[in-house]
């Protein structure tokens, strides 16, 4: 059962707050049926290379485990759509409360729900980047989703230099490649997300677990800057510690709740 008193205190500090950051992991889009890494069932639970080698750590180690890989993610991915989570925190961001989304999730589910000030640090799997020019261009859904259906009719087993000649192709002729963020690579966007960490006075934090560095340092130095942290999580994640009020529960649930409250506590105070 949802804690009410803890949503109206949600709300009031969201309500006080001057700018408001969000931080989220894959559990805010665990309820639009993609799965989250480390939770039971998730991608590194079943995948354990996936953990230390992420996507490319399991297929260097299960070329073979490719197709069932790729077919599952990509029925998952073409199933989902933005939960009611995402619209929330878009209805924040509209109402000027939201100043940015940094996020670790690659699934462009807060865009397709509206959501605009956004900083990717693990990049996008819509997106895909020229490997000669660096040149980057966003796919559709439908450009997307074709193409690894193309790839999977073409490829048993997984190889760098199988999949080479069935990647897209830049203007310049160069091979492009998912503009996602792999293990050992660098995050992007990382001044800015920093830079946002140091402004804001509160931080949401939505559905991660806070092992993953150097995404999870962000909310550390927003409290070292004096910000207050709120949590939303199902159960305890390795930033709770450091959180000035935990909400357990889902992102799906909890966060509209918080908006209704938000817009309950304005219309009150309009009346007075
Ligand atoms: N609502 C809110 N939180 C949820 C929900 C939900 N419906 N379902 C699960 N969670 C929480 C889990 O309790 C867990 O703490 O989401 C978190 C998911 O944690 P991870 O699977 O570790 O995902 P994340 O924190 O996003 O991983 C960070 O690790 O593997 C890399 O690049 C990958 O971006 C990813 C990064």
């Amino acid at each position: 059962m949802v804690d009410r008193d803890a949503i109206s205190e949600a709300s009031r500090m969201i309500l006080s707050s001057d700018w408001l950051v969000g931080f989220t992991g894959a559990g805010l889009s665990e309820e639009s049926g993609i799965s989250t890494y480390r939770d039971p069932g998730g991608l590194w639970d079943r995948y354990p290379e996936g953990a230390s080698g992420g996507i490319m750590g399991i297929l260097r180690r299960h070329p073979k485990a490719f197709h069932e890989l790729f077919s599952e993610l990509l029925k998952k991915f073409k199933n989902s759509a933005p939960n009611p989570g995402h619209y929330a925190l878009v209805g924040l961001e509209e109402e000027g409360y939201l100043k940015s989304v940094i996020t670790q999730n690659g699934d462009n589910l807060y865009q397709d729900a509206g959501g605009s000030n956004v900083l990717e640090l693990h990049g996008n799997a819509f997106r895909f980047r020229c490997l000669e020019c660096g040149q980057k261009r966003m796919f559709s859904r439908e450009e997307l989703f074709a193409l690894v259906e193309d790839v999977l009719s073409k490829m048993e087993r997984f190889s760098i230099e199988l999949l080479m000649p069935h990647l897209p192709s830049c203007k310049c002729k160069g091979k492009m490649r998912p503009d996602v963020v792999g293990f050992g690579e660098a995050v992007q966007k990382l001044d800015q997300a920093t830079e946002q960490a140091n402004k804001c006075d509160l931080m949401l934090i939505m559905g991660t677990s806070g092992v993953v560095y150097p995404a999870a340092m962000l909310p550390l130095i927003a409290k070292e800057n004096g910000a207050k942290l709120i949590e939303i999580n199902p159960k305890e994640s390795a930033l709770t510690v450091r959180c000035d009020l935990f909400l357990p529960g889902k992102t799906g649930e909890i966060l509209p709740m918080i908006v209704k409250k938000i817009r309950e506590m304005k219309l009150k105070k309009a009346r007075k």
